[in-house]
C-alpha cells in the first residue's frame, strides 16, 4: 500500500491480510528488516530469565495498532496489547471523529514523582516538620548525589514537601521527596534517594522512619488531553443529548465510574503494556485520582460547546518511561515505541492520555446508541465458528450467519456447521 503522504488515517486496515499492515506500519514509521523481524520473535527465554524469577517461558498477548490518531497536529500509529476484542477497532474509530475538529490536543506538567518517607514516634511533630525544613537544602543535596546522571540530564530531587497526619498510631510526619525523573518511570530513582534520606531525618526528628517508598499517586505528573467530536459525524443533536445522560451517570456513581474508568483503562494500558511500561502502577494513579475528592468519579469530563459538539476531556497521572525497566529490554516494546515515533516520557504521556478519552467515548457513543455487544459480536462471532470447529473460509461464512441471526451461541453454531457442510 503506497503511502503518498505521513498520514495515520487508513481506512479498511482491518480488512488488510497482516502482511500489508506491517507494510503500512513500516512505511509510517520507517521500520527496517531488523525491526520487522521483532513482530514475529517472542521475548527470549535468557532475557524472561533476567527479568523475573522462577521462569518457566514467556505469555504473548495480541499486538494491534490504532489508526487515525492526530495528537498535537502529528499523526501516530498506536501500537496495543491487549486480549479484547473491540479495543483497537474503537479507538480508531474515536479517533476518526476527533480529526473532524482537529484531533487531540495536550498538556502534560514536568515529570515530577513523589518519594514518600514515614516518620514515626517523633515527640513534638510541629518542630520536628520544621527542622526538616530547615535541612531541605542538604536533604535535596544527599538525594541528588545518589544519581549523578538524572542530575547531569536535568533531573533529580527538587522539593520536599512535610505532612502530619493523624492515625490510630497518633500523629506521625510523612516526608515527600519531589524527584523530577526526566524519561524514566521513577520507581527505581525515586527509591534509592529515599532510603538514603533515612538515616539523616531519624537525626533531625529524633524519630524512626519505617516506608520509604514512592507514590504511585503521581499527581504532580498530570497530564490533560481534549477533543471536539463533531455533531454531525455523531449523527446529531439528540445523540449528544443521550451521550451527556450516559456520561452523567459516571460523574455521579462510583458504580457507573469503576465501569467508565474500566473502559479508559482498555486503552490506556494496551499502550502502557505494548510500550513496555509498569501497567499497575499506572492503573493504581488513575483510580487514587478518580477518588481525590472523596468520592470516586468519572476521569473523563463531557460537555457541549456553543457549535453542539461533543468536548470530551481527561486528566489523569501518568509515569510512564522511556528508558529503564521493560521498556529497555522487551524487543516489541523498542519495536513499538519505533512505530510510534517518541522519545520522551512526556509525549509518550501525552498520546496515553489521548488514546484513553478515545477509548472512553467510543464505548460512550456505543453504550447512547446501538450498544455495547453489537460491536464485540461479529469477532466473538469467529471465536465461537473456530470452538465450534469451523475451518479457513468456513470460519467467516459461520460467524456471519450467527451475528445475521442472533445467536452467537456454541451449540447453535454446531449445528450450523453442519448444515454448511451439508450444502456444499
Ligand atoms: C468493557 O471492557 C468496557 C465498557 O464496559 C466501558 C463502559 O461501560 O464505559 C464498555
Amino acid at each position: 500500500m503506497p503511502q503518498t503522504e505521513r498520514t495515520s488515517i487508513v481506512s479498511g486496515f482491518y480488512k488488510l491480510p497482516i502482511e500489508k499492515r506491517r507494510e503500512f506500519v513500516t512505511q509510517f514509521s520507517n521500520l527496517t528488516q531488523e525491526d520487522l523481524k521483532s513482530f514475529s520473535s517472542g521475548l527470549d527465554l535468557a532475557t524472561a530469565d533476567r527479568m523475573i524469577e522462577n521462569v518457566l517461558g514467556t505469555f504473548e498477548l495480541p499486538l494491534g495498532v490504532a489508526v487515525n490518531f492526530l495528537i498535537n497536529k502529528k499523526d501516530y500509529l498506536i501500537p496495543m496489547a491487549t486480549e479484547e476484542s473491540s479495543v483497537v477497532a474503537a479507538a480508531s474509530n474515536a479517533a476518526k471523529i476527533a480529526r473532524v475538529k482537529g484531533g487531540f490536543s495536550t498538556i502534560s506538567s514536568k515529570p515530577l514523582m513523589i518519594g514518600q518517607l514515614q516518620v514515626l514516634h517523633v515527640k513534638d511533630v510541629v518542630s520536628a516538620a520544621q527542622n526538616i525544613m530547615q535541612h531541605k537544602t542538604q536533604l535535596l543535596a544527599l538525594a541528588n548525589a545518589q544519581d549523578k546522571i538524572l542530575v547531569d540530564f536535568g533531573g533529580g530531587a527538587k522539593d520536599i514537601e512535610v505532612r502530619i497526619l493523624d492515625s490510630p498510631l497518633g500523629h506521625m510526619i510523612v516526608v515527600h521527596l519531589i524527584v523530577d525523573v526526566r524519561d524514566a518511570m521513577g520507581a527505581n530513582a525515586v527509591n534509592t534517594m529515599c532510603e538514603a534520606l533515612a538515616p539523616i531525618l531519624e537525626e533531625i526528628t529524633a524519630g524512626n522512619v519505617r516506608l520509604k517508598i514512592l507514590s504511585n499517586l503521581a499527581d504532580k505528573r498530570l497530564v490533560k488531553a481534549t477533543a471536539i467530536f463533531d455533531k454531525e459525524k455523531m449523527g446529531g443533536d439528540s445523540i449528544i443529548d443521550a451521550f451527556l445522560e450516559s456520561y452523567t451517570l459516571a460523574s455521579i456513581d462510583p458504580y457507573r465510574a469503576a465501569t467508565h474508568n474500566k473502559g479508559i483503562m482498555n486503552g490506556i494500558d494496551a499502550v502502557i503494556i505494548a510500550t513496555g511500561n509498569d501497567f499497575r502502577a499506572i492503573e493504581a494513579g488513575a483510580h487514587a485520582y478518580a477518588a481525590r475528592t472523596g468520592l470516586y468519579t468519572s476521569l473523563t469530563t463531557y460537555h457541549k460547546n456553543k457549535d453542539g459538539d461533543l468536548v470530551g476531556e481527561i486528566e489523569l497521572p501518568m509515569a510512564v518511561g522511556v528508558i529503564g525497566g521493560a521498556a529497555n529490554m522487551h524487543p516489541k516494546a523498542k519495536l513499538c515505541r519505533k512505530i510510534l515515533g517518541i522519545s520522551t516520557a512526556q509525549e509518550l504521556a501525552e498520546v496515553v492520555a489521548s488514546v484513553g478519552l478515545a477509548q472512553n467515548f467510543a464505548a460512550l457513543f456505543a453504550l447512547s446508541t446501538v450498544g455495547i455487544q453489537k460491536g464485540h459480536m461479529s469477532l466473538h462471532a469467529k471465536n465461537i465458528a473456530v470452538m465450534a470447529g469451523a475451518q479457513g473460509e468456513e470460519i467467516e461464512r459461520l460467524a456471519d450467519q450467527l451475528v445475521q441471526d442472533g445467536k452467537v451461541k456454541l451449540d447453535y453454531a454446531k449445528i450450523l456447521l453442519e448444515k454448511i457442510r451439508k450444502k456444499s
